[in-house]
């Protein structure tokens, strides 16, 4: 007898052999999926009738700093600078351990409740974030931001604190984490400590998550150091590679985009957060043309200030139409493949897909909604009138986590109270500046 059987469902497989199955069954048992087609024998212990929903992969998101949910709606509408320096980084030296479960908790239930099944995660007090994972029963890839700075000796100490985490977690909460080194982006790491990290990912094994060329100030930045951009930076010390998840890649030239192709460099799309930090426009149709395979991340909800990947999809959608003055770039099965086998292609897990042999990471989004109806065409739909909320049963790893509208892993109550107390202790430890 099977864990799972999801029924009556219009199934929506990203798998283009089998292509969209209008009425159609996914069997799931330990943890995975065992069959995806029109009809079953088979019989489970939890039948999901999903009539009148569409059954997708859980949606991947490739960048995240989950826990700062913690600080959303903290600080808008401020100049770069002013915001993280005098806001955000102030805030996070305060955060503490707590904090980081809490954000973390919070993050995750509203990922649970929009979809979202796995995600890549750089931050601090990495202990605490696995932890809030663990307990979530969510999927990510967590790494430890290292900033150095060009001072060798936090170098040392940070690299230290990223090993120490790659080594304690990888693997853990029954497979659901992986573990990367997470060295910030290469105006915050000096060329020696970039080197010193990628030797050390290579001996573990384990990926790299960055940020690359978020701001035109990173580009200023380094011709000024390096004379060259970050991209040629780091393919001079041979850094680039299929083991690296870069996040943003905004200002990229021609010739950067085609390092990143022939290295095989993974890309994370966050247009929300570009948007709303006048950050710029990755140029993603170019990279897409070129092969590179771009997936879409919210990056923290200081500068989005949600985790709602269906939001996250449309504006990608949107963005670059009008970015481009033409209306055919990025459709929606794109887009869809971006936030579902790109996102699990680029953290190396066999996700993303509903598929025999895949983990079972599945999503119900219930369609029977007046801005749902009528419905020529589901994956459009998913992408231009779904949101978050519509999201009615999310399954990570065989184990339901949200089952009509309920959310069976976590306490939401306490969950949101808690996080409510934490913003405003945390409020109080700035004004009372300790
Ligand atoms: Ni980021």
């Amino acid at each position: 007898m099977a864990d799972i059987i999801i029924e009556n469902g219009y199934v929506l497989t990203m798998d283009s052999d089998v292509g969209d199955i209008s009425k159609g069954v996914v069997v799931v048992e330990d943890g995975v999926i065992t069959q995806v087609a029109g009809s079953t024998e088979q019989t489970a212990d939890i039948v999901i009738d999903a009539r009148g929903s569409v059954v997708m992969p859980g949606l991947i998101n490739t960048h995240s700093h989950a826990a700062m949910s913690l600080f959303r709606g903290f600080a808008d509408d401020l100049p770069l600078g002013e915001w993280l320096e005098d806001n955000i980084w102030p805030a996070e030296a305060r955060l503490t351990d707590d904090d980081i479960y809490t954000g973390t908790q919070l993050a995750c239930l509203e990922m649970i409740q929009s979809g979202t099944t796995t995600f890549a995660d750089m931050y601090l007090h990495m202990g605490h974030v696995a932890r809030a994972v663990e307990d979530s029963r969510m999927r990510a890839a967590l790494s430890y931001g290292m900033i150095e700075l060009g001072d060798a000796a936090k170098g040392d100490s940070e690299l230290k604190v990223g090993k120490r985490f790659v080594g304690e977690w990888n693997g853990k909460a029954d497979g659901r984490i992986t573990t990367m080194y997470g060295p910030h982006a290469p105006n915050t790491c000096s060329r020696e400590f970039l080197l010193k990290v990628k030797e050390q990912a290579k001996k573990d094994n384990a990926k790299i998550h960055i940020h690359v060329l978020e701001t035109e100030s990173e580009l200023n930045q380094m011709k000024e150091t390096y004379g060259m951009c970050s991209v040629n930076m780091l393919d001079e010390i041979d850094f680039l590679g299929p083991d690296v998840l870069a996040a943003h890649c905004i200002w990229l030239s021609d010739g950067d985009m085609d390092i990143l192709r022939d290295k095989g460099v993974y890309v994370s799309h966050n247009p929300v957060s570009n948007m709303k930090l006048a950050s710029g426009i990755a140029p993603v149709p170019a990279l897409l043309e070129r092969g590179v395979n771009v997936s879409i991340g919210t990056d923290g909800c200081a500068s989005n200030n949600d985790l709602d990947m269906f939001e996250e999809m449309k504006v990608a959608a949107l963005l670059h139409k009008v970015n481009s003055l033409d209306p055919t770039v990025l459709p929606a099965r794109s887009v869809l493949e971006m936030a579902t086998i790109n996102g699990a292609e680029a953290l190396g897990i066999m996700a993303g897909t509903l598929k025999k042999g895949y983990k079972a990471d599945v999503v119900v989004v219930d369609m029977d909604k007046a801005h749902l109806t009528p419905r020529y065409d589901v994956a459009s739909h998913l992408v231009y009138s779904a949101h978050g909320g519509d999201v009615r049963t999310t399954i990570v790893d065989g184990n339901v986590l949200m089952d009509n509208y309920e959310v069976l892993c976590m306490n939401e109550g306490q969950v949101l109270d808690d996080a409510s107390e934490a913003s405003e202790n945390l409020i109080d430890r700035l004004h009372s500046n300790s």
